[in-house]
């Protein structure tokens, strides 16, 4: 079998490194990846080099290397309407057409078809087109704390909520106005209420009709220690050997698992192609589950803790998709905790930035047990890389029994690349604990070890 990954972030390195265990894998990519470029070699496969978001671009090359399933897996491509074109030229393909993708790129869109399907997990919003209506809708809010947001693709960087980035109602309306003067015209603002609790995601894997559901994964979107400085777009991601987190139960979890499975529905009768993964994210609170916001596709890193987890062959699963025949059973995942680390260039999402060299010693991170996924880096010498582009540069990967485990085995591989920064606190316990008081605010303390070990 022949398949195609179409990008170049972590994300599908992992998609790559599992795609070439099981498939002859071509890589159609921004730059040269040295996990994709390497696994694709390896498998007999091929690479190029081009604008991952012109679809014309990306179905000639499936065309020219006769690709029987194509992997579309970042948000740009699939609102650019890459898995269009390959649909459209007979190229099989995962991942949802720009229409499918609408749920991510639009959330105006997401909103009121949230709003169809499950009204009691909207958190209160109000939609605002100018100054006038970003006035109306704070003032609407009272001393209610609220979170701004902008409709489109931000990469995970255009929210802002008050308290961790605005002070006050009057910075929230300013902000909402700079994103209304910098947006696109007629696409507005969201102005939503501030919700209480902690995050998690889950990435629904589907065939359009059929959803598998992997464990929860939480994601560490700021860039510093304890959640300080700028959203990034996540600097780790873990799961536990359980479907939920520490802070969550299994009410949040079926909860949400049943939003996914409304949505998904709700765009089949709506004749939008959707297939691949819903990435949905989700607040647990003490009075249930809030959506967030939904993905077309897999997180990125969360992505890489699916792929650490994965047992079986994600072409198999690919070919399931595309076959509309996806059973539970292709998916099979270990019950193991799972951690992801980002390492990025010390002027990642802080400023603009220069290319950086690192060194790191792939063959001996792998035989620590730990996966090695590039992201913005480049080749540049034996065991040597160099950073390009504003992203991140590499994640490593570890599953084990424990989380404690997964992350001794990570940070140990961390403290062996010079020069690039990650965050200290990613798996830790106490940071987790943080997170139960906020979904569970007065927990008995036999109830809270229960919730950080859960039997
Ligand atoms: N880690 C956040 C995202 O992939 O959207």
């Amino acid at each position: 079998m022949r398949t195609l990954i179409v990008g170049h972030g972590g994300r599908e390195s992992a998609l790559a490194s599992r795609m070439a265990e099981h498939s002859e894998l071509h890589a159609f990519l921004g730059h040269e990846n040295p996990t994709i470029v390497r696994h694709a070699a390896a498998s007999g496969g091929s690479h190029a080099l081009g604008d991952v978001c012109d679809p014309t671009a990306v179905a000639a090359f499936a065309r020219a290397r006769e690709i029987d399933i194509a992997m579309v897996s970042a948000d740009e491509p699939l609102a650019a309407g890459v898995v269009d074109a390959l649909l459209a030229q007979g190229t099989a393909a995962v991942g949802p057409t720009s229409a499918g993708a609408e749920i991510e790129w639009n959330k105006t869109f997401a909103r009121s078809l949230l709003g169809e399907v499950a009204p009691e997990a909207s958190p209160l919003l109000h939609v605002a087109h100018d100054r006038r209506e970003v006035e109306r809708a704070i003032d609407a809010f009272g001393s209610r704390p609220v979170a701004v947001k902008p409709p489109g693709l931000t990469g995970g960087k255009g929210v802002k909520v008050m308290g961790p980035h605005l002070s006050s109602h009057d910075d929230a309306r300013d902000y909402a106005i700079s994103l209304l003067e910098g947006g696109k015209a007629g696409e507005g603002v969201h102005i939503e209420e501030k919700i209480t609790g902690a995050e998690f995601t889950i990435q629904a894997i589907s065939d359009g009709s059929t959803v598998v559901f992997p464990p929860s994964t939480y994601d560490y979107p700021f860039r510093h220690d304890g959640d300080d400085g700028p959203g990034t777009g996540g600097m780790g991601s873990l799961t536990m050997p359980a479907a939920t987190l520490p802070f969550m139960t299994a009410a949040h979890y079926d909860a949400a698992c049943s939003i996914i499975e409304r949505v998904i529905a709700r765009l089949a009768e709506l004749g939008r192609h959707f297939t691949g993964v819903m990435n949905s994210g989700f607040f647990a609170t003490a009075d249930g589950v809030k959506v967030i916001e939904f993905n077309a596709r897999f997180g990125d890193p969360e992505c890489m803790n699916i792929m650490t987890l994965l047992d079986g062959s994600w072409p198999e699963v690919m070919q399931q998709i595309v076959a509309r025949s996806l059973t539970p059973a292709a998916v099979r995942l270990r019950r193991e905790a799972s951690l992801v680390l980002y390492l990025v260039s010390p002027d990642y999402a802080l400023r603009p930035g220069r290319p950086y060299e690192f060194s790191l010693d792939r063959e001996r991170i792998e035989g620590e047990g730990c996966a090695v996924y590039f992201s913005s880096a480049v080749g540049a010498g034996d065991s040597l890389y160099r950073t390009v582009g504003t992203s991140r540069a590499v994640a490593l990967a570890a599953g084990a029994p424990t989380l404690a485990e997964a992350r001794a085995r990570v940070v140990a591989c961390a403290e062996t690349v010079p020069v690039l920064e990650w965050r200290r606190d990613v798996g830790d316990e106490s940071y987790l604990g943080g997170l139960s008081r906020l979904v569970h605010p007065h927990p008995a303390a036999e109830e809270e070890s229960q919730l950080l070990n859960p039997s």
